[in-house]
């Protein structure tokens, strides 16, 4: 796009592409429109109530402090200590630091280690925001392959630490990949905090989804294996409560808490004091557990009729991951197929999905597509994947 300020513009405000994500949440808002295309938690499920009560605890008890400048709310940094410990990560509250959510927590990091120009690691198929905050910001990117059943390739890793120049970052998403929906072999996630200590290599684990488990047995976090303090986990409360809150934390060394508190004044000063209290009064009131039940049962539930539908219609060559939590399914069709293309006919006939081709590096993938089953209720996900079918069988 050719505008009067061309010859202004920095190299980062030239080259960053918009996520295609955020463009396909428009079709979130067409109430004629099955929006497969989303990745926000149910709806109906997001803690309201609870919400309210904690707001009105907060402003009562805590007055005009609740809504001043501030720093890092201890009380909530001990909490989320506790929410890691109860996931197998040892960490104390100073090693926990507070951001607007995984996003934020993806810039900082990635501002604090990776150089314009330098190496970094990341999956050839992954979340956009990961892609933004590497390629985007000029690095020299390697991708690695990621498996539907096993997740991330860790031989694949391994190669690319042992290429010269040392990569400055190697990022993952651990549980519930955005957009595969595959969580990564237990077996794998003790070598890769192996491999990040040994070859020095900074990594930086992503997780928003980890908590939102249905099926399957829990998996520790990679961080839950570092001994060396290498491994960088970033939690989000943004699919745990909701991503309205704009919170969510980092697991960090703690002598590296003074530069990225810097780092991160520079792009912003500091998280809502409000939603900050607030969040931590929700989990001193015991009622996380309870809220993420009910959670992981609806998503259970509308994954396994999202599955049953893609049986039942899907036919001719397709293949999908099995997710056993989170809020995504991969659907790769036949070779051949361009889900780019066949989004246009898909729009025609009221439904979204995402083209997979937009979550590839090099762009591969293009016959696939990512369908969300958490934000959209059975009867439309029954409708939803039988017109997807459609375009598929005409496409
Ligand atoms: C893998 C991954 N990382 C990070 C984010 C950003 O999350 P947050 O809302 O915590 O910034 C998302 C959001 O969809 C995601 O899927």
């Amino acid at each position: 796009m050719a505008t009067t300020f061309e010859h202004a513009l920095s190299t980062e405000g030239t080259k960053l592409e918009r996520s295609v994500l955020r463009e396909l949440l428009r079709f979130t808002v067409d109430p004629e429109i099955i929006s497969l295309a989303g990745g926000l938690p149910a709806s109906e499920r997001l803690p309201l109530e609870g919400l309210r009560t904690c707001l009105n605890a907060v402003l009562t008890r805590d007055g005009s402090r609740a809504l001043q400048y501030s720093p890092q709310h201890v009380p909530l940094r001990a909490r989320i200590a506790e929410l890691m410990e109860s996931r197998g990560v040892a960490c104390t509250p100073e090693q926990v630091f507070i951001t607007n959510g995984n996003q934020q927590g993806l810039t900082i990091l990635s501002r604090l280690f990776l150089d314009p120009g330098a190496p970094a690691v990341i999956e050839e198929v992954t979340f956009t925001g990961i892609q933004q905050v590497t390629l985007g910001r000029g690095a020299e990117v390697r991708t690695v392959p990621t498996d539907l059943v096993t997740g991330v390739d860790v031989d694949a890793v391994e190669e690319a630490f042992r290429r010269e120049p040392r990569p400055r970052l190697l990022v993952l998403v651990t549980d519930f990949h955005n957009p595969l929906g595959v969580s990564i072999a237990a077996e794998s996630r003790e070598r890769l905090a192996r491999l990040a200590a040994e070859h020095r290599v900074p990594l930086v684990e992503d997780d928003p989804y980890g908590p939102l488990r249905f099926a399957g047995d829990p998996r520790p976090p990679i961080k839950a294996y570092d001994d060396e303090g290498m491994v960088f986990y970033l939690g989000s409360f943004s699919k745990m409560l909701a991503p309205g809150l704009r919170l969510g934390w980092m697991v960090a060394p703690e002598e590296l808490m003074p530069r990225i508190t810097t780092l991160r004044e520079s792009i912003d000063l500091e998280s809502s004091t409000l939603v900050q209290r607030a969040v931590a009064e929700f989990l001193g009131q015991g009622r996380l557990e309870g809220h993420l039940a009910a959670l992981r049962e609806t998503h259970g539930a509308r994954c396994a009729t999202m599955l049953r539908s893609l049986e039942e219609h899907l036919t001719g060559g397709a293949q999908w991951s099995r997710p056993e939590g989170g809020v995504f399914v991969w659907v790769e069709l036949r070779p051949g197929l361009d889900a780019t293309e066949l989004f246009r006919s898909a729009i025609a006939k009221k439904v979204a999905y995402v083209p997979g081709g937009f979550f590839s590096v090099h762009g591969a993938t293009r016959n696939a597509m990512r369908l969300n089953f958490s934000n959209v209720t059975p009867e439309a996900i029954r409708e939803g994947v039988a017109r997807v079918a459609e375009v598929v069988r005409e496409g």
